[in-house]
Order: structure tokens, then C-alpha cells, then sequence
């Protein structure tokens, strides 16, 4: 008796070392390696799932997979349901990028950017004295680069639809009659920007009420421009009474765009970019927007320091992904331009060899400054408001989606007649050679205003492959910080084990080499890591940015359901079956 009581005593104290040995060390693996951590999931999806800005517009596209479309028929009707849901970047008067990979594994992207006027000239925003005239490229009706959104759609539906376009635009004119209702983050943005609602159209327009939240907007001649295009087709937008109405509005408001411009606008089908990061293939936007090659860089300059080994958002993990985006941003400044215009080495800029040399300046111990640090050399060569939805359909096919006025409600232009807004797209031009435009980016010759070229953008509509499947679908609005919200979840998920809910809602940082701030988001980064990083001479902004991004994604989990992640700081959702 005595002996086994004192047998099951010293089992007892063994269990007690054994678990306290395990704790321990599976506490110590948990700050060391994140990636170890127990994935945290969020909505999840069996065969389709679309995360949008609008639960009105992510239902819309889901209503369209149901009735046996695909992710294309979806993006379609999702897009037009945007426009109406979500007035502050949907649109019908600006423009985008989709990047898609069907169900057997084709990737492609079309470009559906806007472009400068026939009429623009290089120094349209500068004044006698070649200084930038304030406001010129982001207010009224010289801002506005030629629409190319209702061009977008239709070239996706002609490669790829499969139900008719009258069924796929119809919802979103059905709601267009029936009415959205304000959120509250909806209320005060309309309250913000109001002003300039009426500084842009020398007067009020049907959105300039006293909107509460709980009220209920209709909105009655987008139904009627909608049920056009139903009817007459592409054309209608630009050859038709919508074309016209708005050219007879630009007109009356000083602006520069013509019918011709109109008559030329085409969407392009791209070839994307693609890279691998370790055993991920990622597939993204190519020029105009710099997205994927600037990502492309950051990723791969960061690929041989195996950043997992940091705790997420660490002190080490800020300094690595500071200074591999410093260089980047500071190539994308001198590089990158339309590439019908300007020669890009895109090859030499996501080098490996190249990219280490750039990275050979970044010390540990100290930030390196912008000041300090230019383009890279490369051989010679020949010579940020705005919306992402993400779809994966039941057939297996994924469409990341990126679409923009630019600025909050665009150039706050709006077409009465036609019930929508115009781009301020032309301050992604840059105005004047190292002048920073709206997001703070400078740009030089590459990105130099011209007729007919597109600015350069930052938008990132991407898709993640894992052993030749797909992982990811994702993208985001924010201007400049698009890139490094984007390449940050791709991280949480890749190197961090962390779900896509929960990888959306992490806080984020951003650096884009000028100015030579690391922005942060406000409360989520604890003190030591930030006097940290001051120490070693690194700026922390966290006044400016109050959100950085927006991102929604969608993540294919083991089992081969979807799980969505839909951002927080937006009213966001995600919707599947
Ligand atoms: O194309 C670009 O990079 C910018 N026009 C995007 C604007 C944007 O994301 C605004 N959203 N916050």
C-alpha cells in the first residue's frame, strides 16, 4: 500500500517535470517560430466564395455562381454591383486590373487602366513658373483619365462569359432601384467629402444630402445608364447618350477629355508576372501597375534572410521588410512607366543576383536612409480610392480584382445625368519629376504624362500557387501601401501558419522609401519594438495612416474548402456556399 502510494507520488511528480518541460519548451518554439501556431480560421466556404467591399455586391456574384456561372460571369456582376454599393471606389467611371487562373491552371490579366486625353501634355498640372498647381490633378474635371471599366467588362465577358451579359448586369440595376442602405463607416465618409462634391461640380449633386446611417440610397439614373448598356452594349458607355452626356458635362467643366478619346479607349489582355517565393508561384499585375514587380522584389530581396524565423512584426521583421521596400519603391520611382511608352528591364530589376547586391548595404544594427540609397544600377537596356474583390467558383476558377477612381469618389465628378462618378486617376502621373503625387510617390520620365499612356499604379491583384495548386486569391486598396499590405499577407499566411481571417485583420506597416518613414498602424505594435527601431535611426509614422489597405482574400485551406478573409477596417464580407 505504502509503496504504491508513494509509486503513484512519483508519477505524479514525473508527469508534473514532463508537462512543465513540454510547456516550456513548446512556449519558447511559439515566440521563436509563429509558424508553429495553431491556425486560427474564419468563414469557410465548401465549393465558391466571393470577398468583397458590400455584402450586396459579394451576394450578387455569389446569386450568379449559383445559377451555374463562373467566377468571370460573377466578376461581372460583382463589379456592377460595386458601382452601385459602393460609390466611394465601385465604378463605372474608372478603371482596373483583373489577374485569373482557371481550374486547369492558365493564368492571365487584363488591363483596363484609364488613360491620359489626346489632349494631355506633360506639364498640364504645372503652372508659369513649372510649380505643380495645387489640386489640379486630383479635383474637377482635368483630373479624369479616360474611363476603362465598362470596356474591362465586356472584354472579360466576350473571352470568357457564359451567361448573357443582360443577366449579369441586371442585379446591380435592381439595386440600383431598390437602394443600399448607409453603413455608418458609409455616413461619414459621404459627410467628409461633400465640399468637394460641390467644389468639383459648381453644385450639389443627388449624393449631397445629410445621409445618416440606416437611410436608404437610391440610385435611379445609374438604374437608367445600367438598363442602357443592357440593352445597347459596350458601346453605349462610350458611343452612345451615356459617352455623350459626359463628354457634354467635361465640357461645361473645363475638362479635356473628347469623343475621341472615347472612340479609342481599349482594354488590353496582359501577360501577368509571374515569380516564386521558396515554394510559392505568385502570379500578379504587370505594368502599368507596378504591383507584382515591385512585390517581386521585396520578396525575393528578402527570400535569403528566411524572415520566419522572426516573430511577426517584430522588431527584425519591420527592419527586413523596411529595407527591402525602401529599394524597391525607390526602382519603382525611376523604372517603371507604361510599358507602351517606356522600355522597363523587367528582368534585370527581379534579378536574384541584382537583388542581392542591392540588399548588401542593409546593416542590422542601423536603418540605411533614403537619401542614401538611388535606383539600382542595371545594365544597359532598350532603352493609391479603390477596391479588390476576390472570387474562387465552384469549377475551380480565381479572379482577383482590383478597381479604382483613385482618390475618395474619384475626381468627385458626377455625371448627373448618368448617376456615377469620374477617376481623378491622372495624380498617378507623375506631374513634375520628384514631386510626390496624393500617396507621396515620386516618379520621373518612366511615368511622365502623355496622350493615351497609363499611369502607373500600384494596384496588386494576385494568386497564390502551392505545388501547382492554388493557395490564395488576393488584393487591396490604399495606393502606394497596396504592395506591402498584399506581400505582408501572403507572409502571415506563408511563413506564420495564420489563417485568412485572421491574416486580413493583423496590423500593418508600410515603408516606400520616400518620405523615409516606416507608417504603422496606430495601437498595433507594442512600445519596445518601436523605440527599437527608433534607435536605430528609423522614422515611425503613426499619425498619418489610420488604416494601411484593405485586403480580401480568399485561402484554400488543406481540406480544400475556402476560407475567407474580409477586412475589419472596411464593412467587408464574405460570402460562399
Ligand atoms: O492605381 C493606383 O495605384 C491608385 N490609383 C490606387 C488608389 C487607391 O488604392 C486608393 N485607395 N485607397
Amino acid at each position: 500500500m505504502e509503496i504504491s502510494k508513494y509509486n503513484f507520488m512519483k508519477t505524479k511528480l514525473y508527469i508534473l517535470v514532463f508537462t512543465v518541460l513540454v510547456l516550456t519548451i513548446s512556449c519558447k518554439n511559439s515566440t521563436k517560430y509563429s509558424a508553429k501556431k495553431e491556425k486560427t480560421i474564419g468563414y469557410v466556404a465548401d465549393k465558391a466564395l466571393i470577398v468583397s467591399a458590400r455584402e450586396e455586391a459579394s451576394q450578387i456574384g455569389i446569386d450568379i455562381l449559383k445559377e451555374g456561372g463562373t467566377a468571370f460571369d460573377a466578376m461581372i456582376a460583382t463589379d456592377l454591383a460595386l458601382t452601385v454599393a459602393y460609390p466611394f471606389a465601385g465604378n463605372i467611371g474608372g478603371g482596373g486590373f483583373m489577374v485569373y487562373r482557371t481550374s486547369d491552371g492558365k493564368t492571365g490579366a487584363l488591363d483596363y487602366r484609364e488613360k491620359a486625353p489626346l489632349a494631355a501634355t506633360k506639364d498640364m498640372y504645372l503652372n508659369d513658373a513649372k510649380e505643380i498647381i495645387e489640386g489640379k490633378s486630383t479635383l474637377g474635371a482635368v483630373a479624369i483619365g479616360v474611363p476603362g471599366t465598362i470596356a474591362g467588362l465586356f472584354a472579360v465577358h466576350k473571352k470568357f462569359g457564359t451567361l448573357p451579359f443582360e443577366k449579369l448586369i441586371q442585379p446591380a440595376i435592381d439595386l440600383a432601384n431598390r437602394g443600399v442602405v448607409v453603413t455608418v463607416k458609409q455616413a461619414k465618409r459621404l459627410e467628409k467629402y461633400r465640399e468637394l462634391f460641390r467644389e468639383a461640380n459648381n453644385r450639389t449633386i443627388a449624393l449631397d444630402k445629410d445621409w445618416k446611417a440606416g437611410d436608404t440610397i437610391k440610385f435611379l439614373a445609374l438604374a437608367k445608364t445600367l438598363k442602357r448598356i443592357r440593352d445597347n452594349g459596350r458601346d453605349e458607355f462610350y458611343k452612345g447618350q451615356t459617352g455623350q452626356e459626359m463628354i457634354d458635362y467635361l465640357q461645361e467643366l473645363g475638362g479635356i477629355i473628347t469623343q475621341e478619346d472615347l472612340n479609342k479607349y481599349e482594354a488590353k489582355w496582359r501577360k501577368p508576372i509571374q515569380f516564386t517565393y521558396k515554394d510559392l508561384t505568385i502570379t500578379s499585375m504587370t505594368l502599368p501597375s507596378s504591383g507584382g514587380i515591385c512585390m517581386a522584389q521585396i520578396l525575393k530581396s528578402i527570400e535569403p534572410y528566411n524572415i520566419g524565423q522572426y516573430a511577426h512584426n517584430s522588431e527584425k521583421y519591420i527592419q527586413l521588410l523596411t529595407e527591402a521596400e525602401r529599394r524597391a519603391y525607390a526602382d519603382r520611382s525611376h523604372y517603371l512607366g507604361d510599358i507602351d511608352f517606356v522600355a522597363v528591364p523587367l528582368d534585370s530589376l527581379i534579378d536574384n543576383n541584382y537583388l542581392e547586391k542591392r540588399m548588401a548595404s542593409f546593416n542590422w544594427n542601423q536603418a540605411n536612409k533614403s537619401s542614401a540609397i538611388s535606383f539600382g544600377k542595371i545594365k544597359a537596356y532598350e532603352s493609391d480610392e479603390t477596391t479588390h474583390y476576390s472570387i474562387v467558383d465552384q469549377f475551380g476558377n480565381a479572379i482577383a480584382v482590383t478597381t479604382t477612381l483613385n482618390g475618395a469618389y474619384g475626381s468627385k465628378v458626377y455625371v448627373e445625368k448618368g448617376g456615377f462618378f469620374l477617376n481623378n486617376e491622372m495624380d498617378d502621373f507623375s506631374a513634375k519629376p520628384g514631386v510626390p503625387n496624393m500617396f507621396g510617390l515620386v516618379g520621373a520620365e518612366a511615368n511622365a504624362i502623355a496622350p493615351e499612356k497609363r499611369m502607373l499604379s500600384s494596384m496588386t491583384p494576385t494568386i497564390v500557387e502551392k505545388n501547382g495548386k492554388l493557395l490564395m486569391v488576393l488584393g487591396s486598396p490604399g495606393g502606394s501601401t497596396i504592395i506591402t499590405s498584399v506581400l505582408q499577407n501572403i507572409l502571415n499566411v506563408s511563413e506564420y501558419n495564420m489563417g485568412m481571417q485572421e491574416s486580413v485583420s493583423k496590423p500593418r506597416f508600410h515603408h516606400q522609401w520616400l518620405p523615409d518613414v516606416v507608417k504603422i498602424e496606430p495601437n498595433g505594435f507594442d512600445e519596445e519594438t518601436k523605440s527599437n527601431l527608433k534607435n536605430k535611426g528609423y522614422k515611425i509614422d503613426e499619425s498619418n495612416s489610420v488604416v494601411i489597405g484593405k485586403v480580401d482574400a480568399i485561402l484554400v485551406l488543406p481540406n480544400e474548402k475556402l476560407e475567407g478573409g474580409a477586412d475589419p477596417r472596411g464593412d467587408d464580407a464574405a460570402v460562399g456556399f
